[in-house]
């Protein structure tokens, strides 16, 4: 992840609570609390857990504070609340705060090379008549689609195939930052598998700005703003949602799932991370019924049977 990049925002979102010593927090009510927290489950998925985690960390009833003074909003905290509901780029200043950005190329070497197995048995089966089209959900920065992106670029057989990454997420600067496509040298040095070191190094050019992703690579992303708790607008047979759903409510995990089986194909993939997998999040769940579990694949891997 690029330095620029803060994990959580952190928050208190307790109502007029302390806030560590550092003087007097922004003093929101009971009642605030519990609106705003309701707003975070609804239009963010934050699970009352993810909301504590960040309310202990601190400085959420700051934010607002900074927010309602640099807005000069006389009515406090509900005129700021109501603007988040209307303000295209309020919601934005919030969803850069609270979201947490951690990413890197080749996160989770396994589940690469789990991609990679996935892809020779595409190639071989052709379920999809030639054509790969993958969403990368929740993609941060921009450096699990330009992993898949390396991968697909450097794969002689795919030259002819319709190839496609759709990378969104709902904080507009990571999107912005992954758009430009140039990262900092720390992010190489956070590839720890040299098989894939390898395709990152043959993927970027070294420049004053860092390592610049190559254009042919660049061009098969589109990256956009999207937020998972809206309708879903692509059509994908391969699913990446990794390291996000930890962070959402089981209710709304299970809307999620539920969209993202209605928008794959039978015989489409869906890719979870490591938290997911082991968390159990899926196990048992009536929405993900429809999905089974590519067994042997250490719970990160579904599929909607045909
Ligand atoms: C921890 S990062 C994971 C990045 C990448 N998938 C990975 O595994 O390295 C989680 C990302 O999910 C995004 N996110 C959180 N809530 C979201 C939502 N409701 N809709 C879309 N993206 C969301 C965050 O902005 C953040 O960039």
């Amino acid at each position: 992840m690029n330095g620029r990049f803060k994990r959580f925002g952190t928050c208190l979102v307790t109502p007029s609570g302390g806030n560590g010593g550092r003087g007097p927090a922004f003093a929101i009510s009971k009642v605030q609390s519990d609106m705003f927290n309701r707003f975070l489950l609804e239009r963010f998925g934050l699970s009352k857990f993810t909301i504590k985690q960040i309310t202990v960390a601190g400085r959420l009833g700051d934010f607002i504070g900074s927010r309602v003074s640099s807005l000069k909003c006389s009515g406090g905290f509900y005129e700021y609340f109501n603007l988040l509901k209307s303000d295209k780029n309020e919601f934005q200043m919030l969803a850069d705060f609270i979201t947490c950005k951690e990413t890197r190329f080749f996160r989770a070497p396994d589940q690469f090379r789990l991609f990679l197995n996935v892809l020779t048995k595409i190639k071989e089966t052709d379920p999809f008549g030639k054509r790969l089209c993958i969403w990368s959900a929740g993609s941060s920065t921009g450096e699990e689609a330009y992993s898949i992106a390396m991968l697909l670029n450097s794969d002689a057989d795919l030259k002819h195939w319709d190839v496609k990454i759709f990378a969104t997420d709902v904080a507009d600067r990571a999107v912005e930052f992954a758009k430009i496509g140039a990262y900092d040298d720390n992010s190489r040095k956070r590839i720890d598998d040299k098989e894939f070191l390898g395709v990152f190094d043959g993927s970027t050019i070294k420049t004053e700005r860092g390592y610049e992703i190559r254009k042919e690579v660049r061009s098969l992303v589109d990256f956009s703003v999207h937020n998972l708790m809206d309708d879903i607008f692509v059509a994908p047979n391969i699913i990446f949602c990794r390291n996000v759903l930890i962070y959402f409510e089981p209710e709304k995990v299970r809307d999620v799932l539920k969209k993202f089986y209605s928008v794959l194909p039978h015989g489409g993939f869906l890719f979870t991370g490591h938290p997911e997998g082991s968390s159990k999040i899926f196990e048992g769940d009536p929405s993900l019924k429809g999905f089974e579990y590519v067994s042997g694949s250490g719970s990160f891997l579904w599929r909607k049977p045909f």
